[in-house]
C-alpha cells in the first residue's frame, strides 16, 4: 500500500515538473523568439533601401530607432506587392500604415517580414507611424509612403 503511495507522488511530482519545465519554455525561452522574424546578428550591414525586384514588385528594407524612420519616405510606382523588411536597431518600435493592414511590431536587433498585397486602387499619400511607445520622443516617429500611379 505505501508503495502505491510512494509511485503516485513520484508520478504527481513528475507531472508538476513537466508543466513547470513547459511554462518556462512558453515565457521564457519561446517569447523572446519572435514569430515570423528572421535574426540578424549584424546591424552595420543592414542597408535601408527601395528596390524593385521584379515589375510591381518591391524590397522595401527600413531601419527603425529611436525616433525616426530610414529611409523616412518610400516613394512606390505602381505597386502590386510589397516586401517589408523592418530592423530595430535598439528598442521595440512599431511599422504601421495608416488606413492598410501594414501592423507590425518589429523587436530589437530582429528583422520583421512582411509581404504586403497592395490595394489596386490605392494612391497617393500615407503616413507610417510608430505605434508602440519607444521613448520620450515616440510622437515624433513617422514617415510617408507615396504611392504614384
Ligand atoms: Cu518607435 Cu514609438
Amino acid at each position: 500500500m505505501e508503495k502505491l503511495e510512494v509511485f503516485f507522488v513520484v508520478v504527481v511530482l513528475a507531472f508538476l515538473g513537466l508543466f513547470l519545465y513547459l511554462l518556462a519554455y512558453g515565457n521564457v525561452i519561446g517569447y523572446t523568439t519572435p514569430a515570423a522574424c528572421a535574426i540578424f546578428p549584424e546591424v552595420e550591414t543592414f542597408k535601408p533601401s527601395v528596390e524593385e525586384i521584379e515589375p510591381g514588385v518591391y524590397r522595401v528594407k527600413v531601419v527603425a530607432a529611436q525616433y525616426y524612420f530610414l529611409p523616412a519616405e518610400i516613394k512606390l510606382q505602381n505597386p502590386k506587392r510589397v516586401i517589408f523588411e523592418i530592423l530595430s536597431k535598439d528598442v521595440v518600435h512599431g511599422f504601421a500604415i495608416e488606413g492598410t493592414n501594414v501592423n507590425l511590431m518589429v523587436f530589437p536587433r530582429y528583422v520583421a517580414i512582411f509581404v504586403w498585397e497592395v490595394p489596386q486602387d490605392m494612391k497617393g499619400t500615407f503616413l507610417i507611424y510608430c505605434n508602440e511607445y519607444c521613448g520620450t520622443g515616440h510622437q515624433t516617429m513617422y514617415g510617408h509612403l507615396i504611392i504614384e500611379r
